[in-house]
């Protein structure tokens, strides 16, 4: 296929520029051809210039006149696999009550484990499905999806499973991330290292064995899993050789960041509070600080300092969330505007948040992320619009006129 005639190509890099996770001065720069073509091969990309130096093709022609062409959106931090909506919960909220409170009293991952924990496989298979659709036409062109809820052996594996199922059917790459470290169940309630212990002894040796995990993940707050329960489950990861992803400091600093970089995490995810100290350990760390900015929107919670980060050269990732309690919305569009918004990240720097450094936030970065021959062609092509900064100024508008995956409109 070509594509001729692109008023924009966004996020052309050569595999040097592709080396690192952006930051800094780097991550305010997103490259743009003015006036290009691209040109795919199969479902890769195989060459990319001005139009001046388009080829003749006989094949399919596109021609995006006063459109825009991206790399779709990786979205590396997703609980794309649940099994019922909260909107109860939701109106609870509105009603005063807050997210923890309502994890306090059973609600929350609590009650999303006891309606996972009923349905079937099959079913939790076809439920996800129908959400992975609306996500890839949404733009997302690869994602990772968490287990944790679960929260037993049985129900840990079902959705491992169910996720090892949407891997072999998915258009786009999906990386499973064990998540069995999210709540403690109602069970283990005064005995916490007792659930620590079945975490790591039980849950995580059949996953390994099963090849069912890419990453390990834990919820480091004071509603969950504290530093030293963190590290448990972390230390025991990667002695089954996972990486870990972290949610922690989403409404507390409490050590969790400290730990992350100190094990060589690959990300930490949330960040809604980050003090100086934890500013300090990320810098020069290899962890990568990921922005989740719908779930403060839903929650009116304090955003992500995404300033801070960044003038703090640290390589910064922006993700969904996607999940039934914080963040209902897969939408990276959505997610891409209030970073802008509300973290005042500009327009150069969420676009290159939520592809590229997306795409080493998943270590997908040698296929996806940006606009390089030889990588995957997940594209976004625009509708007409004025500049890619018009994307999140315009935001709540649907902008994508075509999602191209694996070199074919999807
Ligand atoms: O990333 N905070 C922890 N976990 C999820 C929300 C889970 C839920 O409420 O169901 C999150 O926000
Ligand atoms: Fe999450």
């Amino acid at each position: 296929m070509l594509i001729k005639n692109i008023k924009g190509l966004v996020q052309t890099r050569t595999a040097d520029e592709s080396q690192n996770p952006l930051k800094g001065e780097v991550l305010k720069k997103l490259p743009i051809i003015e006036n290009a073509f691209l040109l795919l091969k199969d479902d890769r990309i195989a060459a990319y210039g001005k139009m001046e130096d388009c080829p003749t093709y006989e094949g399919e022609v596109i021609d995006a006149k006063d459109r825009f062409v991206l790399p779709t959106w990786v979205d590396s931090h997703t609980h794309l696999v649940f099994a019922a909506p909260r909107e109860e919960e939701f109106v609870m909220r509105l009603k005063g009550k807050s997210y923890q409170e309502i994890a306090a009293a059973g609600g929350g991952i609590l009650n999303s484990a006891k309606k996972l924990q009923e349905k079937s496989e099959e079913e939790l298979f076809d439920d996800a499905w129908g959400r992975l659709q609306e996500v890839i036409r949404m733009g997302t062109g690869a994602i990772e999806i968490k287990s944790g809820y679960g929260l037993n052996t049985e129900a840990e594996l079902k959705m491992l499973r169910v996720i090892r199922e949407l891997k072999k059917e998915s258009p786009i790459p999906i990386k499973a991330t064990f998540l069995g470290a999210h709540a403690f169940p109602a069970e283990y309630k005064d005995n916490h290292q007792g659930y620590v212990d079945l975490v790591v002894n039980e849950m995580l040796p059949q996953i390994a064995e099963e090849g069912l995990a890419d990453y390990i993940d834990a919820f480091c707050e004071k509603v969950a899993f504290s530093v030293d329960e963190t590290r448990q489950v972390i230390e025991a990861g990667a002695k089954h050789g996972l990486k870990a992803k972290v949610h922690t400091n989403q409404f507390n600093c409490m050590g969790g960041i400290e730990l992350c970089v100190e094990q060589n995490a690959l990300s930490v995810d949330h960040l809604e509070v980050v003090n100086e100290t934890e500013i300090k350990a990320l810098q020069g760390s290899s962890t990568l600080a990921t922005l989740l900015p719908s779930a403060p929107f839903f929650l009116s919670d304090p955003y992500q300092p995404a300033r801070a980060l960044i003038d703090a050269d640290i390589p910064v990732v922006l993700a969904s969330d996607y999940n039934p309690g914080s963040t209902p919305s897969s939408n990276m569009n959505l997610v891409v505007a209030l970073a802008c918004i509300k973290l005042k990240m500009t327009p150069e720097e969420a676009i290159n948040a939520a592809t590229l450094n997306g795409a080493f936030a998943l270590e997908l970065e040698k296929d996806y992320g940006s606009i390089e021959v030889g990588k995957k062609a997940n594209l976004i092509l625009t509708k007409k619009i004025p500049s890619v900064g018009y994307i999140p100024y315009a935001f709540g508008s649907n902008h994508i006129d075509e999602v191209i995956i694996n070199g074919k409109v999807y």
